[in-house]
């Protein structure tokens, strides 16, 4: 057992995955957590040496939550990653309102509630830090993946927000605003994304160096980081010209092929 414990959601793939690990090369404990019936990287972190514990739980759900939550609260936590989270593809009117309301409550609704537990709990102890996984996607509008991108637009605003109110306590918050990075994200059917050129496209982000630039950020204390020189040139330009063009540019990438006239 390392004297040191972390909790990441969503680490069962993609940058959970490696945060986990980062985490555990570190010294860290582990408790994980993610959909999956059994979360396979649980077998690749006790590689490491440390220990990890490994929760199934429905974070979209209140019943996840708590259930989550409980395997938690009695434990004094070093690092918070708030991980978890779900794309979806397609015109808003096509969507199926069901995979709507499961991105907000998933994004916006889970995230919000573990970070408001989380930072009272540490808080209280008057330690930890804290890494929410927002998106570059918060800053531009997303045809194609509208409900996306508004539900990281409300975790990059909160997570500035709060940093604001915990400008002097010892808590860290750090936001790692990731482009798009070849995850899976891009090829799980529930996510409706395959269909698209972003999901096609080989220029995405390494996850590797992606999640390492968030873990990097997250000791230092930094309050956000957008990695890659391509990510940070989308974000400063974003802020600079009329909405419609980043707009334009997202939809080039997110429209599936499948909508475009033959
Ligand atoms: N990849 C990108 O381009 C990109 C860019 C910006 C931001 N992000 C953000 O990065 C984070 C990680 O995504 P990723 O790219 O690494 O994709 P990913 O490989 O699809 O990882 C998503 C993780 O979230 C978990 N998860 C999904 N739904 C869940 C639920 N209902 N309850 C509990 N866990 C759930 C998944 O677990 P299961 O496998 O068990 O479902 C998986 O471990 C997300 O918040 C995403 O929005 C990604």
């Amino acid at each position: 057992m390392a004297e040191k414990l972390a909790v990441v959601t969503g680490a069962s793939t993609g940058l959970g995955r490696i945060l986990a690990r980062l985490a555990a090369e570190d010294g860290h404990d582990l408790v994980i957590c993610a959909d999956e019936a059994e979360i396979a990287a649980a077998r690749e972190l006790k590689g490491i040496g440390v220990s990890v514990e490994s929760h199934v739980a429905d974070l979209a759900t209140r019943d996840g939550i708590e259930t989550f939550w409980r395997a938690i609260a009695d434990r004094e936590i070093d690092l918070f990653f708030a991980n978890a989270g779900r794309a979806l593809g397609h015109a808003f009117h096509d969507q199926d309102w069901d995979a709507v309301r499961h991105r907000i409550d998933l994004n916006v609704l889970q995230t919000t509630m573990l970070l408001h537990r989380m930072g009272r709990k540490m808080h209280a102890r008057g330690a930890g830090r804290i890494l929410v996984t927002g998106s570059i996607g918060g800053f531009v509008p997303g045809p194609y993946d509208a409900v996306y991108n508004a539900t990281k637009a409300y975790l990059d605003s909160l997570v500035y927000a709060l940093q604001d109110e915990w400008r002097d306590s010892p808590v860290t918050l750090t936001c790692l605003m990731p482009g798009p990075t070849e995850t899976p994200i891009f090829h799980r059917e529930s996510n409706d994304l395959e269909d698209t050129p972003i999901a096609d496209s080989d220029s995405k982000d390494d996850p590797e160096k992606v999640a390492r630039a968030g873990y990097k950020a997250l000791m230092k204390g930094k309050r956000g980081v957008v990695p890659g020189w391509g990510s940070k040139l989308a974000t400063m330009l974003a802020e600079l010209v009329p909405q419609d063009l980043p707009a334009a540019v997202h939809k080039r990438g997110a429209k599936p092929s499948s909508d475009d006239p033959a």
